[in-house]
C-alpha cells in the first residue's frame, strides 16, 4: 500500500511475544513491529570470536524479520558494559557521581556503532524509514550517512537527556551531539529531555532554533521533538483478565488475606530509587504503626547488568535493607517486605498489579516508566488501586492524578503511602478513572505513528 518499510535498530532485539521484557524499549518496539511489520536489527545477545564480523542470523515471524549479529567479548565489554552502561547511562540519568569515562570504552563504542552501520547498510534501501533506538547507538546514523545512505534516519532516546551542565562532563560531548545531528528527527520522552538537548545545541554548539521544533547547527537542520511512549492499553487490560494473570492475582490475594498489598516492579537499577523506596516503607511502619501486620510490600526486581560494580553494590544494599526491615518489624505470622529477582511474563505481572492496592513507581530519574501505565491499565474497575509516582518519572507528565512524590524524601514517600493505604473509595476511583483516560488516550499505535509521521515529513517544508 505504498507504506515504507520500517527498519528498527536497537541493541536488544525481540521478543515479539509476552515473555519477560526488560524495559520500555522492548515493549514499545515489539508492539510497533508486530503492528507494522519490518526489519528489526541489533545484537544477538551472544559473543563469539568473529564478533561483528560473524554471519548475521535472521529469524522471520510473520511480517517481521529480526536480524542480529554477535559481538566479541571485547566489543561487549567496551561498548555495552563500558561506554553505554558505565558512562552514558549514569550520565544521562544525572548521576555524574557514578559515571566513569575512559578512552578505550569510548573507542569500542564508536567502533561498534561503525560496525553495526556497516552490517546494516547492505540490508536497507533509501525508501526505508530507519529508526535507531536508545543510547547504545548515538553514532549509528552518522556512520550510515558516511557509508552513503540517503534515506530518512530517525533516532529515539528512551532514557532521559540530562541538562547541558551535566552533559558537558562527558569527554567528547560535542562529538556525540554533532553525530546526533545526522538524524532527520531526534525524539525524546518528555519536554524536559528535549529542552536539555536543544539547550546543548544552542549553548555549546552555537545552534539556533527554527520553527517546527527544528534546530540548526551549522548546515545541519534536525527536528527535535517529544514523543512520549505509551502502552497497548486495551491489550494490557485483556492480559489482566487472562487465566495466567488471574492465577497470579488470586495467589497473591490469598497470601495477603486481609492485608493490603503494595507492589513495585523494576529492573534492579540504581535509577529506580529502590533504596529510597525501601526506606520510605520502613518510615511508614515507623511513623504509622497501625500498618504493622496490615500491609505487605512485594518488590519484583529482575537482575540487570549484574556484572557491573554499581549493580552488585545495589543488590547487596537492597537485600541488606530488606533483611533489616524484616528483622526489625516481622512477627511470627507477618513478613513486611519481600524482594524477588526472578522475572515474570507480562500477563503474570498484570495479575500482580491487579492484586495490589498500591503500586510504588519512585525512580530518581526515568525516561518514561511503563510500569506506571501498565499498573493503571491492569486495575479492576470495581476496586482500583492507587499509584504513587515519582515527580522524576517521564510518566508524571501524563499522570498528574497519581500521588506524586519526591523519591528522595523518605517522609514524603511514607506520607504518600499512608495516604494511598487510607484513601476513601471515591477518591481512589476518581483518580484511577482520570489516569485510565490518560493511559487509553489515542490509539495504541500513537507513539510509533507520531514518530514515523514526523520522520516521513522531515525535510519537507
Ligand atoms: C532500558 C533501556 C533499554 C535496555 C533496557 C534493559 O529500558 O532503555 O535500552 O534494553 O533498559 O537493559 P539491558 O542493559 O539489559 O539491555
Amino acid at each position: 500500500e505504498g507504506q515504507r518499510r520500517l527498519v528498527a535498530v536497537s541493541n536488544r532485539v525481540g521478543p515479539l511475544n509476552d515473555e519477560g521484557k526488560a524495559g520500555g524499549l522492548a515493549v514499545g518496539l515489539s508492539d510497533a513491529l508486530r503492528r507494522r511489520g519490518g526489519l528489526w536489527f541489533g545484537w544477538s545477545g551472544e559473543t563469539s570470536d568473529e564478533g561483528t564480523f560473524k554471519e548475521a542470523q535472521t529469524q522471520v515471524q510473520g511480517e517481521v524479520s529480526m536480524t542480529t549479529i554477535d559481538m566479541t567479548e571485547e566489543e561487549l565489554e567496551g561498548f555495552y558494559y563500558g561506554y553505554a552502561n558505565r558512562s552514558l547511562w549514569p550520565l544521562l540519568h544525572y548521576r555524574l557521581d557514578l559515571a566513569h569515562f575512559d578512552r578505550q570504552s569510548e573507542r569500542a563504542y564508536r567502533s561498534v556503532n561503525q560496525r553495526f552501520a556497516a552490517r546494516l547498510a547492505p540490508l536497507i534501501e533509501d525508501e526505508d524509514l530507519v529508526w535507531v533506538h536508545d543510547y547504545h547507538f548515538f553514532f549509528l546514523g552518522s556512520e550510515l550517512r558516511q557509508s552513503g545512505f540517503k534515506g530518512k534516519i530517525g533516532f529515539f532516546l528512551h532514557i532521559p537527556f540530562c541538562p547541558p551542565e551535566i552533559f558537558t562532563a562527558l569527554p567528547a560531548s560535542h562529538d556525540l551531539v554533532r553525530a546526533m545531528l545526522a538524524y532527520d528527527v531526534v525524539g525524546f520522552q518528555t519536554d524536559t529531555d528535549r529542552r536539555n538537548f536543544v539547550g546543548f545545541c544552542l549553548r555549546e554548539l552555537g545552534g539556533e532554533k527554527l520553527e517546527g521544533h527544528r534546530v540548526r547547527v551549522g548546515d545541519r537542520v534536525v527536528r527535535a521533538d517529544t514523543f512520549p511512549i505509551g502502552i497497548d492499553a486495551p491489550g494490557f487490560e485483556r492480559f489482566a483478565v487472562s487465566p495466567e494473570a488471574s492465577e497470579h492475582e488470586e495467589m497473591l490475594r490469598e497470601i495477603a488475606g486481609d492485608r493490603l498489598q503494595i507492589v513495585g516492579v523494576d529492573r534492579m537499577d540504581y535509577s529506580k530509587g529502590l533504596v529510597e523506596r525501601f526506606r520510605g516503607f520502613e518510615r511508614l511502619l515507623e511513623d504509622y504503626p497501625e500498618n504493622r501486620g496490615k500491609v505487605q510490600f512485594l518488590q519484583v526486581a529482575p537482575l540487570s547488568r549484574s556484572e557491573l560494580d554499581a549493580y552488585v553494590e545495589l543488590r547487596r544494599e537492597l537485600e541488606e535493607l530488606a533483611g533489616h526491615i524484616n528483622g526489625r518489624f516481622a512477627t511470627l505470622d507477618w513478613t513486611p517486605i519481600q524482594i524477588m529477582t526472578r522475572g515474570f511474563t507480562r500477563r503474570a505481572l498484570a495479575g500482580i498489579y491487579r492484586a495490589a492496592r498500591v503500586c510504588l513507581v519512585t525512580p530518581l530519574r526515568d525516561g518514561m516508566n511503563l510500569v506506571a501505565k501498565e499498573f493503571v491499565a491492569a486495575q479492576d474497575p470495581d476496586d482500583p488501586g492507587v499509584l504513587v509516582l515519582s515527580r522524576f518519572a517521564g510518566a508524571r507528565a501524563e499522570l498528574p492524578d497519581a500521588l506524586i512524590v519526591n523519591p528522595y524524601s523518605t517522609d514524603d514517600v511514607a506520607r504518600a503511602l499512608q495516604r494511598a493505604l487510607t484513601m476513601p473509595f471515591d477518591e481512589r476511583d476518581r483518580r484511577w478513572r482520570a489516569m485510565r483516560e490518560a493511559v487509553f488516550a489515542g490509539p495504541s499505535s500513537n507513539w510509533c505513528d507520531a514518530f514515523l509521521g514526523a520522520l516521513e515529513n522531515s525535510g519537507v517544508d
